[in-house]
């Protein structure tokens, strides 16, 4: 006999509250530890370097600390390894948080999930993944969310286009892949799309084809409208469009030996009706516009495992920044739907507002100190004045001074605007 809390756990089980699998889940909390689980690729000398920072407004001085982009006009290869696991008739949920705060211009921040064969040390741009997901953003043409599968070893493209957020708060992407092969898309823990895979991606070829064997017949008559043979052209239609004009007089001085002859000039004629078209009619042939009948492609066939891969094991950031300065959090890895919605909740729902709120309070430090600056300026301007106006193209460079500044040190002297 079962002490009575075990009997209850086993029927809480047998109930279907089957416990959540997190395969992968790292919120950076333990300080520079981090360091250990994640591994910087060697195969270029120069890859980007991340740190550890909350950036310059949070939440949580402590919890919102993720991994940011420390270079412009970088490469990143970083990545993380886990207990290999296939996703074979199981939920899969990849969620991570984003934060530009840099206000980016051009950069990836998208994740990469690898099979467990990737060797880390040598992770590049063209190592071969599974699934690629996460917003990317390059300029106002570019802003959209990837949700990227590799399928018999193509990378396949989403054929819907998911706008991606672009201001500079952190924002929850969390993309959903189901064993009935369909998929949903979150920011923000808000559904974004959904779908199915099959529909959604270029996976398989389509399932109908026009029929090669079919032709339109000859005699299909395509015309609604026909010129009406009992119409015909009035006799008087016919009027030269432009006539000498007979208002016109011969000058009196007109000289024919020295001038010529003279010709009165020429005017449009008030009778002229252009060209004739006969009145159009319903044709009585009209069958409409002739439809190419479609047949099941013999190429295709279907696959009731689009969403599934023998293996995981390694995530990965394979970025290229212009900008730096974003900030990665909040990884999670697992098979169960309400949990990543809860652990979102409870990890950028929890600290969303407070970061909202340290921002606009510096945005109005900011703006304050601005306001003081160009008040000073004005009053030594006023000054300037009274020496002469040799200074003026001084002071414009003065103006631009302050804002260039700032963004130097954040980018540590790296050249800008590579791209
Ligand atoms: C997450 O938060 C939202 C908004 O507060 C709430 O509606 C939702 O039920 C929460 N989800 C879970 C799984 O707790």
């Amino acid at each position: 006999m079962l002490p009575l809390p075990l009997l209850l756990l086993g029927l809480l089980g047998l109930a279907g509250a089957a416990e959540p699998q997190v395969h992968f889940k790292e919120q950076f909390l333990d300080g520079d530890a981090w360091g250990e689980r994640w591994v910087e690729s060697k195969h270029k000398s120069d890859f980007g370097k991340f740190k550890l920072t909350a950036g310059k407004f949070y939440g949580d001085a402590e919890k919102d600390k993720g991994l940011q982009t420390s270079q412009d006009a970088r490469f990143y290869a970083l990545s993380s390894r886990f207990d290999s696991f296939s996703n074979k008739d199981q939920t899969l949920v990849v969620q991570f948080t984003v934060k530009h705060e840099q206000n980016i211009d051009c950069g990836g921040g998208y994740v990469k999930l690898f099979p467990s064969g990737l060797n880390q040390a040598d992770m590049h741009g063209d190592s071969e993944y599974n699934i690629m997901f996460g917003p990317d953003i390059c300029g106002p043409g570019t802003k959209k969310v990837h949700v990227i599968f590799n399928y018999k070893g193509k990378n396949v493209l989403i054929n819907k286009d998911i706008r991606c957020k672009d201001d500079e708060f952190t924002h929850l992407y969390t993309l959903i892949v189901r064993p009935d092969n369909t998929y949903e898309v979150k920011i923000d823990n808000s559904k974004v799309e959904s779908g199915t895979l099959e529909s959604d991606w270029d996976f398989l070829p389509p399932k109908k084809i026009k029929d090669p064997e079919a032709k339109k017949p000859e005699d299909w008559d395509e015309r609604a409208k026909i010129d009406d043979p009992t119409d015909t052209k009035p006799e008087d239609w016919e009027k030269p469009e432009h006539i000498p004009d007979p208002d016109a007089k011969k000058p009196e001085d007109w000289d024919e030996e020295m001038d010529g002859e003279w010709e009165p000039p020429v005017i449009q004629n008030p009778e002229y009706k252009g060209e004739w078209k006969p009145r159009q009619i319903d044709n009585p042939d009209y069958k409409g516009k002739w439809v190419h009948p479609e047949i099941d492609n013999p190429e295709y066939t279907p696959d009731s495992n689009l969403y599934a891969y023998d293996s995981f094991g390694v995530l990965g950031l394979d970025l290229w920044q212009v900008k730096s300065g974003t900030i990665f959090d909040n990884f999670l890895i697992t098979n169960d739907e309400k949990y990543a919605e809860e652990f979102g909740n409870e990890t950028w729902g929890a600290t969303k507002e407070a970061e909202k709120k340290m921002k606009e309070q510096q945005d109005e430090e900011q703006r304050k100190k601005q306001e003081e600056e160009d008040k000073k300026r004005k009053e030594e301007e006023g000054e300037d004045e009274v020496d002469g106006d040799d200074n003026e193209e001084e002071d414009e460079d003065e103006e631009e001074e302050p804002e260039k500044e700032e963004e130097e040190e954040e980018s540590e002297g790296q050249p800008k605007d590579e791209l």
